[in-house]
Order: structure tokens, then C-alpha cells, then sequence
């Protein structure tokens, strides 16, 4: 079935050709390398969110039929790929430093490439940069291209030229690319790209393009792969995974989405992010209420308190919507919990509407947040509003949030002493010898003792103690 705008699919052709250049590749490695008993190592770094990380499977995936064998540091590798994130100043920086160290491992191996890829690069003055300043890279790709990484990679390997591919676009759905993925028993799973909101503070839309929701036969078959392979714990990813099938003819929306996949056969747990709070509706809560395998965990992320702040950040909803949606939450779904993110010091923000945050997520009681003082992004709205709070300000008033919340944190973690929760146990634990480690349904971490033998099972652990981290507990 066709998406409504515009044709938006890569063609089956066009994945074919990107195959074929897969292939040009391996001859190539095969040649340098395995015919001598070695494989070329890469090394793939992605920053940012599990967006970008659910792309970074992709390109290690690619890398691997490449005939590349993934490693864990720049180090000695013949090809370093590092996949950008755009959203703060703070992670360009980091790419920045990372990139500029790179450039002594090529003077000690002169034939090595470093590839840059993901949002960043979808900037043209970042792309600039990178052109002039640092003559060292040899592949520069944006977002849209990234199904064409076979390609551009072989002509950076065969050319011997520096190879810059960034043209706009509003972005397509690839199809049928191979993945390696990170986890063993928790996997990512795209629903949906790009971003249509225009929140006026975030880079996204413009690195992204607009939104696109892939079929959801598409979606049901890789969850049912997934499943087979023995994946517990999935999560459904989109910027807004809420608009899901608004481009699409075929009536599904996310509630149904989230059905399908919970009515799939297995015995495995479903999350989503992000849930943009304009689009989230009863029936959605509602779904979730209803759906077994769908976690009781929500990141709703309000950013402000104050409604006079959410419009300049063109958020569309008011304190007191977001208010009633957790409230109609509470209700409906047994021990829901709830995470948000948070913008402190937007442009123009004073210090009693920054207290309403504070009262806010007092009111919903979070089990965690994720907070960040504003970072102006070129060519975003907020990027020209008159910011008058210094930065020494903005820092106090970020203390201030996180002391509040530390507290909130105590004491849900502390109201779980005594409950039993479902743990998925994915590796040793921090806590000390013979501890495991795992997430709950509602995404605490949890550490209690037990065989290694358990990893990848769902367990049943009562909670003992609160750590302000995690929560300690042993088997039932
Ligand atoms: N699509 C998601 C958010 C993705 S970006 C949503 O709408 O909820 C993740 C978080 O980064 C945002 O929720 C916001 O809190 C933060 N963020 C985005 N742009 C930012 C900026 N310019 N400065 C500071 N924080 C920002
Ligand atoms: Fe950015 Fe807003 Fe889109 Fe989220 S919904 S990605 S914050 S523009
Ligand atoms: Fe960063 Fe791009 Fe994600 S800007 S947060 S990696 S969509």
C-alpha cells in the first residue's frame, strides 16, 4: 500500500544495486586481506539516540557482509565510521574531539578511511567544516544516504578521493538492508523516521526529514523475526512514534500497531519511544492498558511546566492537557510509571516559570528524567530569540531540578521495597560477585543474585533495597 504524500520506498532495484556494490567490496577486501588469512576491521561509533543507534546496526551490518569484522576501538582498524548526533552543542563537540584524535592513528596507518556519517553531517555547515578542516576524513554521508553506504564506500575505497555526499531530501524508507545487531535479547525496532514538529528549540526536522511510517507488514515481520531469534524485549522507535500511519492509506494508526505486535505468539515484552504528549490519546492509553506485553512504562517528555513556554516551543500542548493525560494514565494502567525530558533555560524562560517545571514533576512523580539546559541549533526558530538568562543562571536553576527529582527518585525506588517486579537479566551485575543485572517491565534496573544461566529469562525478584541507581532484590 502506497503512502499518501509521495512515493517514499527505495526501490527493490535500487537495494539490489547497493548489494552488488557490497559485493565490489568484499573482492576487494577479499584481495587485500582474507586472502591472506586476515579480515579488515572496522570500527562504528554512534552517538546520540537509539534512532541513530537502530542505523548503526544497519551500517554494521553492511560493514559485516562487506567482509569487515567489527571491532571495539579505533585502534588498528582499517575503517572508522563515526555516526553523528546533531541535537546538542555538547554531542557536535564531542564528535569534533574524537574526530581530531583520529588524526594521529592515520599517520601511524596511513591507508586506514574514517567515514562520518548521521545528523551532523546532514548540516551543510558542518559538512563545510569538515571539507576545509579536516583533510583527513575520507567519506562524508548524511541521513538520507545512509542505504547508499555500500556505494560511497567503494568509491572511497577504489578512487583514492575524498568522497561528500549530502543533498537534501525529505527522506525515504529503505528496506530489506542487512542489520548486526548490538544486543542479544533487546533489539530496537524503527516504526517510523523523521519529524514533522517543529518544535522551535530541535535540529531534527531539518536532519531528518519528514515523517514516514514503514508498512506494518514490514514491522510485523521483523518483530516475528525477532521473536524466533529469541529477542525478549523490543522496542518500537520513532520521533513521534504517536503519528504513526498518518502517512499511510490503511486506517493503522499506532494503537493498532501496538495491538498486532502484542498479538503476535512468544513470550516477549514491548516499549516505545518517543511519545510526543500532543498526539497521545485515551485509546492509546487505553491499548496499553489492555496489551499484556506492552511495558506500563510511558517517557512522555513535557519539557516545560509552564504553558506559556511549551507554545514558544511550539509543543501544542498546555500544562494542563499533559496534566490530564498522566492523571487518565494513573488511572488506567496498573503501577504505570512515567520519564520525561526537560529543557532548562529556554530562551526567554524566567525563574517562576522554570518553577513550574519543578511543581510539575512533582505533581506526576517521575521514576527518572533526562534533563538539559538549552543549546542553540542553527537554523532553528529559537536559535534567533533573545536569550537573556546567563548560562551561570541556567546552570543553577539545572542543580535545582536535579535535587528535586534525586528526591522524587528515593522514594519511588523506595516504594518498591517488598514488591515483586518481572526482571529480563541481561549480564553480570554492578553490585558485586554473583549478581545479575536486568530492567524491569517499568525500566528500573534491577540487581540481584542468581546464575548466569538466567540471563535472557524472565524472572520474578523481590525488592530488598533501594540504591539511588537501582534496586537490589532476590529471586521469588
Ligand atoms: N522526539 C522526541 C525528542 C527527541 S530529542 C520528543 O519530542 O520528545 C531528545 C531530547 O533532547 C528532547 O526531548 C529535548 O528535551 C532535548 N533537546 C532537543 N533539542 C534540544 C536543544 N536544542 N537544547 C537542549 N535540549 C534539546
Ligand atoms: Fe524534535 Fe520536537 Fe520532533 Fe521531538 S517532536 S524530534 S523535540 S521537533
Ligand atoms: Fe541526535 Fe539525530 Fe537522534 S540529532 S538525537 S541522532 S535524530
Amino acid at each position: 500500500m502506497a503512502n499518501l504524500n509521495r512515493k517514499v520506498a527505495v526501490p527493490a532495484e535500487e537495494i539490489d544495486r547497493q548489494r552488488e556494490f557490497m559485493l565490489l567490496v568484499h573482492d576487494i577486501s577479499e584481495a587485500r586481506f582474507l586472502s591472506q588469512g586476515n579480515y579488515p576491521k572496522a570500527f562504528v561509533r554512534t552517538y546520540g539516540c537509539q534512532g541513530n543507534v537502530a542505523d548503526g546496526e544497519k551500517l554494521k551490518g553492511m560493514l559485516e557482509e562487506m567482509g569487515y569484522q567489527l571491532v571495539d576501538s579505533p585502534e588498528g582498524a582499517d575503517f572508522v565510521l563515526y555516526n553523528t548526533c546533531a541535537i546538542r552543542e555538547h554531542a557536535e563537540d564531542r564528535v569534533f574531539g574524537n574526530v581530531g584524535a583520529l588524526k594521529n592513528n592515520k599517520r601511524r596507518n596511513p591507508s586506514m578511511l574514517i567515514g562520518l556519517c548521521g545528523c551532523m553531517m546532514q548540516q551543510e555547515h558542518v559538512a563545510q567544516k569538515i571539507k576545509k578542516s579536516y583533510p583527513y576524513v575520507d567519506l562524508v554521508f548524511g541521513t538520507h544516504a545512509m542505504h547508499r553506504f555500500p556505494e560511497l564506500f567503494y568509491q572511497a575505497l577504489s578512487s583514492h578521493c575524498r568522497v561528500f555526499e549530502i543533498s537534501q531530501s525529505d527522506g525515504v524508507i529503505a528496506e530489506g538492508l542487512p542489520t548486526h545487531r548490538d544486543g542479544q535479547f533487546k533489539a530496537w525496532l524503527p516504526i517510523m523516521y523523521g519529524c514533522n514538529n517543529f518544535c522551535t528549540y530541535c535540529v531534527v526536522p531539518y536532519v531528518r526529514g519528514r515523517e514516514r511510517s514503514r508498512q506494518p507488514e514490514d514491522i510485523l515481520e521483523e518483530a516475528r523475526e525477532l521473536i524466533a531469534h529469541g529477542y525478549k524485549d523490543i522496542t518500537l522507535l520513532g520521533q513521534n512514534v504517536n503519528s504513526y500511519g498518518n502517512d499511510l492509506q490503511n486506517g493503522i494508526r499506532f494503537p493498532q500497531l501496538l495491538q498486532k505486535i502484542n498479538d503476535l505468539d512468544g513470550e516477549f515484552r514491548i516499549r516505545f519511544m518517543t511519545s510526543h504528549p500532543k498526539d497521545c490519546t485515551h485509546e492509546l492509553i487505553d491499548t496499553i492498558a489492555r496489551c499484556d506485553k506492552v511495558c506500563n512504562h510511558i517517557h512522555l517528555p513535557v519539557q516545560s511546566g509552564n504553558s506559556r513556554v511549551l507554545k514558544a516551543m511550539n509543543r501544542r500542548y498546555t500544562r494542563e492537557s499533559y496534566l490530564s493525560l498522566i492523571e487518565y494514565a494513573k488511572q488506567k494502567i496498573p503501577n504505570v510509571s512515567f520519564t520525561s525530558d526537560i529543557i532548562v533555560g529556554f530562551p526567554g524562560e524566567t525563574y517562576e516559570e522554570f518553577l513550574q517545571t519543578v511543581s510539575l514533576i512533582e505533581q506526576v512523580g517521575y521514576d527518572s528524567l533526562y534533563t538539559f539546559i538549552f543549546s542553540p541549533r542553527k537554523g532553528t526558530k529559537a536559535y534567533d530569540m533573545p536569550d537573556p538568562v546567563s548560562q551561570e543562571e541556567k546552570g543553577k536553576w539545572f542543580r535545582e531540578l536535579l535535587a528535586v527529582q534525586e528526591k522524587i527518585g528515593e522514594g519511588k525506588y523506595q516504594a518498591l521495597v517488598g514488591k515483586t517486579l518481572r526482571v529480563l537479566p541481561e549480564g553480570p551485575g554492578k553490585t558485586g560477585e554473583g549478581y545479575l543485572t536486568g530492567r524491569s517491565d517499568s525500566n528500573v534496573i534491577v540487581d540481584f543474585p542468581g546464575e548466569d544461566s538466567l540471563i535472557g529469562k524472565f524472572v520474578n525478584v523481590t525488592i530488598t533495597k533501594a540504591l539511588n541507581w537501582a534496586v537490589l532484590g532476590e529471586l521469588r
